[in-house]
């Protein structure tokens, strides 16, 4: 698996350049319009800097650009420049850039290199790392792609200064995640620098990157193809998917992931796995941390039944969850890591969501 580079400056990074050097053939810069009128002006220049010269392709960005439609715009950006299989493609952005440039890098000429250089929270812990690229169809979301590791990361902290909030805090939401499956420091990290957390501290920063990059890259090493350990990422998304898609997707991701972790340690907690007093204290960091936790009169546990059915990750029509075992760890049942929940146990689980967060 691919390299990891964090650094406060990425320009500054001599790994990126040592990188860059190793490559003869052309280079191309891919992000959406929000990114590249923040980073691509410096990052072209430092190239031009460095005699690698380095052209720009640019969409519009967001989740209802990552379609099939982009994809065969930005190849044909690439062919009109008479781009081949010499070509290393940079993709800078979130999810959405890596995602889609990942899989034009997957399929161009049969396959080119590529770099990542995630510059959300969400893409720097999750995204970027494991090699999972694609686009969303009308069929349902990441259902064409492929899987494409890029040649190395570049982590940028400094780059989440200009992130919105919204979107820190959705990335928040996958943090916490790696703190309950896999690092239990990471949530007392949090817990105890909530303040440092949100200003974005730099070191902090780091420490915090550094540890979730270093799970999901542990997870995916063991598990590329997602057969088993790599479902312990999962954790907080079967009830989070449900709601999203019960509130027509008006939530951010981290906002559903957020009331799907709290939900599904309460499920941990009925089967006698978690400790009160630690599901208390997921509970509270969730709240701390500033997600709302309010959903609409949409969800209820009826609706959240029928859905999750519909989930991909029901199998044989069961509905399946990642257990926690304690904070920072997750049960594994026979070799698998998500199990079937006992109906009663899942009524009162959803019941009590119902209660708590539907205003
Ligand atoms: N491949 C995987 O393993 C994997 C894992 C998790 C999520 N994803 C995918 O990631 C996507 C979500 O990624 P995301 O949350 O990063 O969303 P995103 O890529 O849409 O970025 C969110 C917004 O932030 C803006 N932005 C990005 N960086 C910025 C910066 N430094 N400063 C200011 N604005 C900035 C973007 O222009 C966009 O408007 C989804 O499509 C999801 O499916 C993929």
């Amino acid at each position: 698996m691919n390299t990891i580079h964090i650094s406060y400056d990425l320009l500054e990074d001599d790994h990126l350049l040592k990188v860059l050097r190793q490559h003869s053939g052309h280079f191309v810069l891919l992000s959406d319009q929000k990114v590249a009128s923040l980073y691509a002006e410096p990052f072209l220049a430092f190239m031009d800097a460095e005699e690698l010269p380095c052209e720009s392709v640019t969409f519009s960005g967001g989740e209802k650009s990552k379609n099939r439609r982009v994809k065969e715009e930005i190849e044909d950006a690439l062919f009109e420049k008479k781009y081949g299989r010499d070509t290393l493609l940079i993709a800078m952005g979130g999810g959405v850039v890596t995602d889609i440039g990942g899989f034009v890098a997957a399929t161009y000429c049969r396959g080119i290199p590529y770099l990542s250089i995630p510059t959300t929270l969400l893409g720097m812990v999750d995204a970027s790392i494991g090699g999972k690229t694609g686009v969303n169809v009308k069929y349902g979301k990441n259902l064409i792609g492929a899987i494409h590791s890029p040649e190395a990361i570049f982590m940028d902290l400094s780059m989440l200064s200009t992130l919105p909030d919204q979107e820190m805090l959705s990335g928040s939401a996958e943090v916490i995640k790696y703190g309950l499956i896999a690092d239990k420091a990471i949530l007392s990290m949090l817990r105890e620098n909530l303040t440092p957390w949100k200003q974005r501290d730099l070191d902090l920063l780091k420490k915090v990157v550094k540890e979730c990059a270093r799970i999901k890259k542990k997870v995916v090493n063991h598990d590329l193809k997602e057969s088993g350990e790599r479902r312990i990422l999962n954790f907080g998304h079967t009830i989070g998917h449900a709601i999203e898609a019960l509130e027509e997707y008006s939530f951010s991701h981290g906002e559903a992931i957020a009331i799907g972790m709290v939900v599904e340690g309460l499920i941990a907690m009925k089967m006698g796995q978690l400790d009160e007093k630690d599901f208390d204290d997921l509970y509270e960091l969730v709240q701390l941390m500033g997600f709302p936790l309010t959903l609409s009169s949409r969800v209820t546990t009826e609706k959240m039944m029928e859905t999750m059915q519909l989930d991909k990750k029901g199998e044989k029509g069961e509905i399946r969850f990642v257990i926690l075992h304690g904070l920072g760890h997750v049960n594994s049942y026979k070799g698998a890591y998500c199990t079937p929940v006992d109906q009663n146990l899942l009524d009162e689980a959803l019941g009590w969501m119902v209660a708590e967060c539907v205003k």
